[in-house]
């Protein structure tokens, strides 16, 4: 009897601890790419998915790590990632209209904006 109790009980305990990890998101992130994928999430995703070759209103940004390398010369990825949120207009992607805003400049925290870029750059 006092073993079937022991039982459950370690069920339980097990059942609760596969809950918890199955709520916490994708624990692989830093705090600062978390916050980069709340900011992500609220203000990015409505036009931007993060499936490859699915284009929402703008391109899918999974892979974008590797891509902004080679998008301007002389830019690495962080650069161009920094440019393409600051001023989307210096570059617009073939194929898609010129319609991201340009508000995140001054509407974004800094933290906030170094969080989007620590998040967008593990897309790899
Ligand atoms: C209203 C729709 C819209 C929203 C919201 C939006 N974007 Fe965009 N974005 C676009 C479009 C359209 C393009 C392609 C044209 C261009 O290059 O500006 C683009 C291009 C980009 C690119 C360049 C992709 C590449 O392959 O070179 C990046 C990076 C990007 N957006 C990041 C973001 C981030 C980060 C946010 C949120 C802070 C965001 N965008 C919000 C529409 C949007």
């Amino acid at each position: 009897m006092k073993f079937k109790l022991l039982l459950w009980s370690v069920a339980a305990v097990w059942l609760a601890a596969c809950s918890s990890n199955a709520a916490q998101p994708t624990p692989t992130l830093t705090s600062l790419e978390q916050i980069g994928l709340s900011v992500y999430n609220l203000r990015c995703a409505q036009c931007h998915a993060l499936a490859p070759d699915t284009v929402v209103i703008g391109p899918s940004l999974a892979g974008i790590a590797v891509r902004a390398t080679t998008r301007i010369p002389g830019y690495d990825a962080q650069a161009y990632i920094e440019e393409s949120i600051l001023s989307p207009k210096s570059y617009i992607v073939e194929g898609f209209p010129d319609t991201m805003p340009t508000n995140f400049a001054k509407d974004l925290t800094s933290e906030e904006f170094k969080g989007l870029v620590a998040f967008l750059l593990t897309l790899k």
